[in-house]
């Protein structure tokens, strides 16, 4: 028997990357899901899964194509279980030199994208008086990051409106979650493809000391997704190899051994 058996899905930006790995992980817990992404991709990422994946195109903007694609699915399975918010988009900019076109670009996928979706499946999910919404943040919206301003404020509003949404739903049986990835190996955060020994080097100051693959990510969606997190609502899950918790001070007691020293040096070293 499978954690997610008979529940339908709807994965936004499943065409590669972490949306991908969910939308398979959920198949193989037994769930039919709907695929959604921008990129042509995703038809052939959907075929590869079998006949309980169906691929949409689909911009997360676009409020009109959100109600086509939640009564596709109601129409077809009668009812609507699951949604994960995934697609999103990056930035490297430092705070002068994002306009505000820039910050209006992200906000529109990473945040807009969000609201929609959530508003285009709560309807159906109240009525069924049962459903879950997970909302993929990141550990960059639990603390800050340089280069990152304009993504480091979609993703605190994404974490802030999943609150405000459990809250809100929480009393019509709907659970709305965020979850927090830091360092997953996907086109987004390794977009030049580096071998995992070397995209791995950045992560050597944080507890996993690697990166994380995009499988181990999805596998916290599967547990927001089953009855098995019926009581988490308004949550934040984080799935970063302890990003989030701090990091290492090499050298003092604690820190594991054999590490690389960090690649910067107190001033009184470089003399
Ligand atoms: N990889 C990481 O380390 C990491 C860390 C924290 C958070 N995240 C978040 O996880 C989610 C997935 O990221 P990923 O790493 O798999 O990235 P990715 O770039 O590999 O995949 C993102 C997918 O979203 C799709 N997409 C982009 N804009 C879209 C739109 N307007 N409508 C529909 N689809 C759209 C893309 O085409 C792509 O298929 C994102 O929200 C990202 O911000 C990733």
């Amino acid at each position: 028997m499978g954690r997610l058996d008979s529940k339908i899905a709807i994965v936004t930006g499943a065409a590669r990357g972490m949306g991908a790995a969910i939308a398979k992980r959920f198949i193989e817990e037994g769930a039919t899901v709907a695929l959604t992404d921008v990129l042509p991709e995703v038809e052939a990422t959907a075929a590869a899964l079998g006949p309980r994946a169906t691929a949409f195109r689909h911009d997360v903007a676009d409020e009109a194509r959100w109600q086509e694609i939640v009564a596709a699915m109601v129409g077809k399975h009668g009812r609507l279980d699951v949604l994960v918010n995934n697609a999103g988009i990056l930035m490297f900019k430092d705070l002068l030199s994002t306009s505000a076109a820039d910050l209006r670009r992200i906000l529109e996928v990473n945040v807009v994208g969000t609201f929609n979706g959530m508003r285009a499946v709560a309807p159906q999910m109240m009525k069924q008086c049962k459903g879950s919404i997970i909302n993929n943040s990141s550990a960059d919206g639990l603390s800050g990051a340089n280069a990152l301003t304009a993504y480091v404020g979609s993703k605190f509003a994404v974490r802030g409106m999943t609150k405000v949404a459990a809250l809100e739903l929480g009393s019509h049986g709907i659970r709305v979650n965020s979850v927090h990835p830091g360092g997953i190996n996907t086109p987004m955060a390794n977009p030049m493809g580096a071998p995992a020994a070397q995209f791995d080097m950045a992560f050597k100051q944080f507890a996993a000391q690697r990166a994380g693959r995009p499988e181990e990510a999805a596998d916290c969606f599967v547990f927001l997704a089953s009855d098995e997190s019926s009581y988490c609502m308004g949550s934040e899950l984080a799935v970063d190899g302890g990003l989030t918790a701090g990091h290492f001070y090499y050298g003092l007691p604690g820190s594991p051994p054999g590490v690389s020293p960090p690649r910067w040096a107190p001033p009184e070293a470089k003399k």
